[in-house]
C-alpha cells in the first residue's frame, strides 16, 4: 500500500516536471510579464514597443509581440516562437535549426513574399498576392463569397488561420485560450479554440508538446487527415482535417470543386486527402524513399527503413496520432498540403519545404522532397 502511494506520488511528479518550461500547455509566468493593468508604472508605459494601452491588457500589441525574438527574455521563454530576427538555419530533410514546426516568418526578410503567409502583423503586405489563390466562397466560416480586396490574412480572425473566423478581431477570435490551452490528442472533437490542434478551430490531431523543438520520426506532431477516396462530403469529423483548415481559403486546391468527383489517377491537382495505401504497390510503398537502404535521408530524424515517418514529408492520418511508422494500416499515410507546404514560412518560394528548382526527374537527391513518395521518378 505505502509503496502505491509513493509510486502515484512518483508519476506526479514526473508529471509536473513534463509541464515545466516551453513543453507546457497553459500560459505560465507572472501575469506582470505579460499584462499591464493600466499601462503605466512609474509614469512611464509598460507595453514591450512603448505604445498601447492594447487589448487584454496585454503589454503586447499582436500576436508577434510575444511569439517573436523581439519579446523579453522571460515570455520568450514560455512561448513559441514563430519570427526569428536571424536565419533560423532551417535545413531540408535534416534540420530544423530554430524554427518550429510552421516554419518561420524570418524568410520574409531574404525579400520575397513568395516565402511567407504575408500576415497583416508583419506589416508587409504581398506585393504580387491579396486574395488566396483558389478562394472558393466559404460561408461555413463567414469569410463571405469573395475575399475583400486588398484585405491581408492575419495570425487569427474573420482573416486569419488561428481562433474562431466568426470574430473579425485576432485576439477576439481567440480570447481566453491561452489560459485553457491543453495538449490535445487524436479525433476528439474539440469544444472550442482552446482544445483544438493549435488554436485552429475545429482542427482535430495531437500537438507535440514543444511545437516539433526537437523532432524525428518518433517525436512530432500527429496531423489528422480523411482519405477522400472513401469520403465525399465535407461533415464533421472531415472538417477537422488539417488539409480543411488550408481549404477554407484555398478551397479549388482542396477538392472542393474539381475531383469531387473523379478521384484517382490521372489527377488534375496534386491530390491531398488521399491515402497512400491506395497505392501502396506502386513507388509510394516505399516512402520516405527508404527501400533497400538506399534513401536518401537515411539517418536523418531517425530514417533506417521504409515506412518511417519523415518529419519534413509528413503526411497524416485518420486516427490524428503520432505514428513512427506508415503504410501499415489502412488511413496513415494521407497526403497532406503540409505535406510539401509550411504554414508560417519557409526559404523556398511557394512556402515549399524544399527547393523545388532542385527536383529533376532522373536525378533524385536529397534536396527535393518529391522524391519522398515518387521514389522511383
Ligand atoms: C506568458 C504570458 C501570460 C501570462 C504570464 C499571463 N497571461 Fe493572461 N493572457 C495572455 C494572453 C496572450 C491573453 C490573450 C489571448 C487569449 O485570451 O488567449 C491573455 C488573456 C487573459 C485574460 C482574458 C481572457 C481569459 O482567459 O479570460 C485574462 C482575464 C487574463 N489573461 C488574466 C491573467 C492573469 C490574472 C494572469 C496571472 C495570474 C495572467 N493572465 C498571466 C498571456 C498571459
Ligand atoms: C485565412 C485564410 C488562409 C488560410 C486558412 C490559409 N491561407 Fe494560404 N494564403 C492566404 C492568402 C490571403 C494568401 C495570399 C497572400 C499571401 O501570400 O500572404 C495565401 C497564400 C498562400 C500561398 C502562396 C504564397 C505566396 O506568396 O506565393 C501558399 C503556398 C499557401 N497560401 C498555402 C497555404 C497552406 C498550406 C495553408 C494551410 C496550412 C494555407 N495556405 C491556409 C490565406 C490563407
Ligand atoms: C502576451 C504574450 C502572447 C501574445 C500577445 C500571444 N501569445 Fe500565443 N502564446 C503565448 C504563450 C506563452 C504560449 C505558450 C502557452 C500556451 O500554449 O498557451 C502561446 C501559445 C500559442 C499557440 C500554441 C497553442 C497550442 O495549442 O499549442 C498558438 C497557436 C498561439 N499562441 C497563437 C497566438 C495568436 C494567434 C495570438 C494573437 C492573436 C497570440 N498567440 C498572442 C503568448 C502570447
Ligand atoms: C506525401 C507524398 C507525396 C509527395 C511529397 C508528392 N507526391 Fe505527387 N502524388 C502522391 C500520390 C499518392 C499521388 C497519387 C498517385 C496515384 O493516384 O496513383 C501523386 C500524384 C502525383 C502526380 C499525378 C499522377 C497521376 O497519375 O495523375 C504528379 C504529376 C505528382 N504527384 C507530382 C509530384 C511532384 C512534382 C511533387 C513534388 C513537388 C510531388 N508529387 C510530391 C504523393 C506525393
Ligand atoms: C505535392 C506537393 C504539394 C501539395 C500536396 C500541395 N501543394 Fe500547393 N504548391 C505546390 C507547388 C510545387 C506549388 C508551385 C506552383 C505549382 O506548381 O502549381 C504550389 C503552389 C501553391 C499555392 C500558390 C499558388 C499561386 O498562385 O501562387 C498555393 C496557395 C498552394 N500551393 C496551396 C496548397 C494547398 C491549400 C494545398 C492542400 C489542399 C496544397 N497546396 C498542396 C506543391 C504542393
Amino acid at each position: 500500500m505505502k509503496d502505491k502511494v509513493l509510486l502515484v506520488w512518483l508519476i506526479a511528479f514526473v508529471f509536473l516536471g513534463g509541464l515545466m518550461g516551453l513543453a507546457q500547455a497553459k500560459v505560465s509566468g507572472q501575469c506582470s510579464s505579460c499584462h499591464t493593468m493600466h499601462n503605466s508604472q512609474n509614469g512611464t508605459a509598460m507595453t514591450f514597443d512603448g505604445g498601447g494601452p492594447y487589448r487584454a491588457l496585454l503589454r503586447a500589441n499582436n500576436c508577434l509581440g510575444c511569439h517573436s525574438d523581439s519579446a523579453p527574455s522571460d515570455v520568450q521563454a514560455v512561448t513559441p516562437l514563430v519570427k526569428h530576427s536571424s536565419d533560423p538555419g532551417y535545413v531540408f530533410g535534416s534540420s530544423r535549426g530554430s524554427s518550429l514546426a510552421g516554419g518561420d516568418f524570418f524568410y520574409l526578410q531574404t525579400n520575397s513574399d513568395a516565402k511567407v503567409h504575408n500576415v497583416d502583423e508583419l506589416n508587409n503586405p504581398d506585393d504580387v498576392l491579396s486574395a488566396p489563390p483558389g478562394y472558393v466562397s466559404n460561408t461555413d466560416y463567414g469569410r463571405g463569397s469573395s475575399w475583400p480586396t486588398n484585405q491581408a490574412v492575419s495570425c487569427a480572425g474573420t482573416y486569419g488561420c488561428h481562433g474562431d473566423p466568426a470574430y473579425q478581431d485576432p485576439f477576439a477570435s481567440i480570447s481566453g485560450a491561452h489560459h485553457q490551452n491543453i495538449d490535445r490528442t487524436g479525433t476528439t472533437q474539440p469544444n472550442g479554440v482552446y482544445d483544438s490542434y493549435r488554436f485552429l478551430y475545429g482542427i482535430l490531431g495531437t500537438e507535440d508538446n514543444d511545437y516539433e523543438a526537437t523532432v524525428d520520426k518518433t517525436d512530432h506532431n500527429g496531423y489528422y487527415a480523411v482519405d477522400r477516396s472513401s469520403v465525399n462530403s465535407y461533415t464533421a469529423p472531415n472538417k477537422g482535417s488539417i488539409n480543411y483548415l488550408c481549404g477554407q481559403c484555398h478551397g479549388d486546391f482542396h477538392a472542393q470543386v474539381d475531383y469531387d468527383t473523379t478521384i484517382g489517377s490521372p489527377w488534375i491537382r496534386h491530390p491531398t486527402d488521399y491515402d497512400m495505401n491506395n497505392v501502396k504497390t506502386k513507388e509510394y510503398g516505399a516512402y520516405p524513399g527508404a527501400g533497400n537502404g538506399t534513401s536518401l535521408w537515411n539517418g536523418n530524424y531517425g530514417i533506417t527503413a521504409a515506412g518511417d515517418y519523415f518529419p519534413d514529408v509528413p503526411v497524416g492520418s485518420n486516427t490524428g496520432a503520432v505514428n513512427s511508422q506508415v503504410l501499415q494500416a489502412s488511413g496513415d499515410a494521407i497526403v497532406l498540403c503540409l505535406s510539401c507546404h509550411k504554414a508560417h514560412g519557409s526559404p523556398y518560394d511557394d512556402l515549399l519545404r524544399w527547393d523545388y528548382t532542385a527536383c529533376t526527374a532522373g536525378t533524385q537527391n536529397a534536396n527535393c522532397g518529391c522524391f519522398a513518395c515518387h521514389t522511383s521518378k
